[in-house]
């Protein structure tokens, strides 16, 4: 059994804290630890926000959230009462440090205990914030910063958010989030890859044909239609997500698990992506847009009805074709591919294993197909490998395939927690493995920048 080590006393400071993320992933994943007891009853959860609201509001306004956003049942309004006793709100202007005074009054004193610093606000705003605890005294060595992605839009300005921040903050002290990092069954990528001998002899060129990196949103933009349509599924998914799961996929066996030898590794695999040239673009990738048309019976608008606009704008599909230039993965294709309002949510990844160098079978079971390691990333996260098995009963040998299937929930019967209740848990913790380093992030936007 997985054991709930309880996290020091903290004080969470949210910016952005009446937004999205905050409403939709934050609250809720800290009502979860809340409620298994890992927070103590005296830790904060300070949101920082751009609107006059009393506490009682922003209070309101969190339960509602909690109650729209958590599974049935999941909502217990004794446990609710608990949590929210650890809720407070500022109303301040991050770029105006004069606000910021009620903040800084109830920081204050407040020293010894562990302090994160939640940025959910867009990254340009992610230096002037650092700058201002910095300014005001309120950064010490138990203080941390966590940006949320994107960081940047480009190699430039996420170099330049970089610097800002690292002006005021170690890099030991920063922890840039990718939430996929966080995913039970991204983690579980490597428990299959380095915790099973199985594997390691077969992932390699000359035994796996392609991989298969898929994900795939039933969604559209929704209300997020401004950041979306400057950011694009490139931005959006590829330079931190589908990169991410690429490294994990391809990387070589980090010597520990210390966080940085796993991200050594990873962005070797960054600097292995071959370049994809301006004359290769269009056998490379493939980027598309959302019409209007029905999911489930739905009828859904459009990208540029929502947008309602006669500009082009943002991709919400992109496909790629990307190769890994190293011993192991020579000439072995990654096909990456995302998109919204796609069929359905799906995500997964698929080794393609090569077919088999030669048919002993005779004609009628001739059609053998490759074996295949699916693995589910969500929903129902799993694993299955297709194996080509002998029909039984009389009649020669026919062959065909069938799955040695996995699914996780069946064989754990828990709940999977969301990634940024894990994610969380690590910042407080002081623990950045699952967070991106300033050279992954801005590796990856190099090789996406020539892309774009
Ligand atoms: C976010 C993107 O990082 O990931 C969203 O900004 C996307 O556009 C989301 O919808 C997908 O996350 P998940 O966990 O639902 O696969």
């Amino acid at each position: 059994m997985a054991q709930l080590i309880p996290v020091d006393t903290f004080d969470l400071i949210i910016f952005g804290g009446t937004g999205d993320l905050a409403m939709r992933k934050l609250l809720p994943a800290m009502y979860h630890r809340a409620r298994d007891g890992q927070i103590t009853t005296d830790s904060r959860i300070i949101a920082v926000g751009r609107g006059e609201m009393s506490r009682t509001d922003y209070v309101s306004l969190v339960e509602r959230a909690l109650q729209e956003n958590l599974k049935e049942g999941e909502f217990d309004a004794n446990e609710w009462r608990e949590f929210e006793a650890r809720l407070s709100y500022f109303n301040a202007d991050a770029l105006d440090y004069g606000t910021w005074t009620d903040l800084a009054k109830s920081l204050s004193g407040k020293h010894e205990r562990t302090r994160v610093i939640y940025l959910a606000t867009a990254p340009q705003l992610f230096g002037p914030i650092a700058t201002g605890f910095s300014a005001n005294g309120l950064i010490n060595s138990c203080t941390r910063i966590v940006l949320e992605k994107p960081v940047g839009h480009d190699l430039l300005s996420a170099r330049l958010i970089n610097d800002e921040v690292g002006r005021c903050f170690d890099e030991n002290q920063i922890f840039r989030i990718d939430h996929y990092l966080g995913k039970e069954t991204v983690q579980n990528l490597l428990a299959l890859r380095f915790g099973n001998s199985l594997f390691e002899p077969l992932w390699r060129r000359g035994v796996v044909d392609h991989v298969q990196i898929t994900v795939a949103e039933a969604l559209g933009v929704g209300g997020r239609i401004d950041f979306y349509n400057s950011t694009g599924a490139l931005r959006d998914m590829v330079q931190n997500h589908m990169l991410q799961l690429v490294c994990l996929v391809a990387m070589e066996a980090p010597s520990s698990l210390d966080h940085d030898a796993v991200r050594d590794e990873k962005l070797k695999v960054l600097r292995a992506l071959k370049p994809i040239t301006a004359d290769e673009i269009k056998t490379r990738t493939v980027r598309g847009q959302y019409t209007a048309g029905a999911i489930n019976g739905t009828t859904v608008p459009g990208y540029a009805e929502e947008l309602g606009s006669d500009t082009d704008g943002a991709e919400t599909f992109v496909a790629l074709k990307v190769e890994v230039e190293n011993w192991r993965w020579s000439n072995v294709p990654f096909y990456l591919r995302t998109g919204k309002r796609l069929e359905s949510k799906h995500s997964e990844i698929v080794i393609q294993f090569q077919d088999v160098p030669h048919s002993i079978f005779p004609d009628l079971a001739r059609n053998i197909v490759a074996n295949r390691l699916t693995i589910r990333l969500q929903p129902d996260e799993g694993v299955k490998l297709s194996v080509m098995a002998k029909e039984p009963g009389p009649g020669g040998f026919a062959l065909r395939p069938v799955s040695l299937d996995l699914s996780f929930e069946e064989t754990f019967g828990i709940r999977y927690p969301d990634s940024y209740e894990r994610l969380l848990m690590e910042v407080l913790r002081g623990n950045p493995a699952l967070f991106m380093r300033r050279d992954e992030v801005e590796t990856a936007w190099q090789w996406i920048d020539q892309i774009i």
